[in-house]
């Protein structure tokens, strides 16, 4: 190190003040939460796994499902559980990003739409929202307003995550904390009838990103042949989360702000001749010996606890980036570890904002979930698509 003329630091002195200037910029920018990717997980509150036991060091972001909107005050309200999530997932690891989810599937799009439809009630909300979430310690908020199916809908959406975004920057800049994420799981594909579409442009300029629901496309009550539920690409021209994906950033919305969503179950099918036992095989329903006798799902668990007890054969396609495994009559159609880390490659090379597990209380002694991590964190081995 050499010591500075006086004449160079009389040189430099016009130019200290910008330096100081910079370095505080640096420092600054340090300090707020940086977000460089999502390698995320919910948690699904009545999935048997206790918070405490999450792997918390597996995910950037974790996400505690779920919270009720109650129709008759419009207000946000959180079971206990979610209400110390933050607290909880913090303690194995304290950097790991905490989001409240709001709604989930078995909530009636209309409880949504009526709160989203009047200025009074939005506001409620909107108010209510960000209350719980400080009061938690959450860092954002996620949206889970689903089974949308009229215009109209959707333009109450786009209303309310106009005033929601905007309610969010005016807290941050009058508290001077960290604004609050805010984001929404979405259907696999923005447009979903001619008529019914996500308000793509209000999405991009108002959320972070969004969670790209890309499964559940089929199940064994609706269809005749085994099929992927969540298949990232299909020749055949069915949905696939590649298709979603496409139509999403076609639609508006960047690649940077999407989140590939994927699923940690599967859906049990009864074949119809257990020797034809491929993808599109002949099928005759839910196996209720293994699978929910609701919609035939089966938790990625209870996938592994099967292979095991009945010797099941596993076999991983390529072509529709899925997972499947039989045995006698029995067929179920998932993602194991070679399906979700090609989907996990699929998002990085294509420049997604990152992976988000539904739900992660189905995994098997966090084996998807470290493979997903470590995918992600892996050099990337498959083709842009
Ligand atoms: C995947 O399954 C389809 C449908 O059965 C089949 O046509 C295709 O050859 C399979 N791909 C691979 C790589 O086995």
């Amino acid at each position: 190190m050499s010591i500075a003329h006086p004449t160079s630091m009389a040189l430099l002195k016009p130019f200290l003040n910008l330096i100081i200037i910079a370095l505080l910029c640096i420092q600054f920018s340090q300090g707020q939460a940086q977000i460089d990717w999502v390698n995320g997980g919910y948690w699904y509150t009545e999935s048997g796994l206790a918070a405490s036991a999450i792997d918390s060091t597996l995910f950037t972001h974790l996400f505690c499902a779920f919270a009720d909107l109650n129709p008759n005050t419009n207000q946000v309200t959180v079971s206990s559980e979610c209400a110390t999530f933050p607290d909880t997932v913090h303690q194995k690891n304290p950097s790991v990003i905490t989001l409240l989810s709001i709604g989930g599937g078995s909530v009636d799009s209309s409880v949504f739409n009526q709160m989203a439809s009047q200025p009074a009630s939005r506001r409620t909300f909107i108010d209510s929202s960000i209350r719980l979430a400080r009061a938690s310690g959450y860092d954002g908020l996620d949206l889970d307003w689903e089974h949308l199916t009229m215009p109209s809908e959707m333009a109450n959406m786009a209303t309310l995550l106009e005033e929601w975004r905007a309610a969010l920057d005016d807290e941050a800049s009058s508290t001077g904390a960290d604004r609050l994420i805010l984001t929404a799981a979405v259907a696999v594909s923005p447009q979903l009838d001619p008529e019914t579409r996500f308000p793509t442009e209000v999405i991009a300029r108002n959320l972070d990103w969004v969670n790209v629901m890309a499964y559940d496309f089929y199940n064994p009550s609706g269809s005749s042949v085994t099929r992927s539920h969540a298949a990232l690409f299909d020749p055949t021209g069915g949905p696939s989360g590649s298709s979603g994906i496409r139509a999403w950033i076609d639609g508006g919305v960047p690649r940077e702000q999407l989140v590939l969503g994927f699923p940690f179950y599967g859906y049990a099918y009864k074949l119809v001749n257990p020797n034809k036992n491929g993808l599109l095989a002949p099928a005759a329903g839910i196996d209720t010996s293994v699978g929910d006798p609701g919609y035939g799902t089966v938790a990625y668990s209870k996938i592994r606890a099967f292979i095991n007890a009945r010797r099941a054969t596993v076999v991983y396609n390529s072509t529709y980036v899925t997972n499947y495994c039989y045995s006698g009559t029995t067929w179920i159609g998932y993602d194991d570890t070679q399906a979700i880390a090609t989907k996990v490659s699929y998002a990085k090379n294509n420049r997604l904002f990152g992976y988000v597990a539904w739900h992660i209380g189905q995994d098997y002694n966090w084996m998807l979930s470290r493979q997903a991590f470590q995918a992600w964190g892996a050099k990337a081995t498959v083709a842009v698509a």
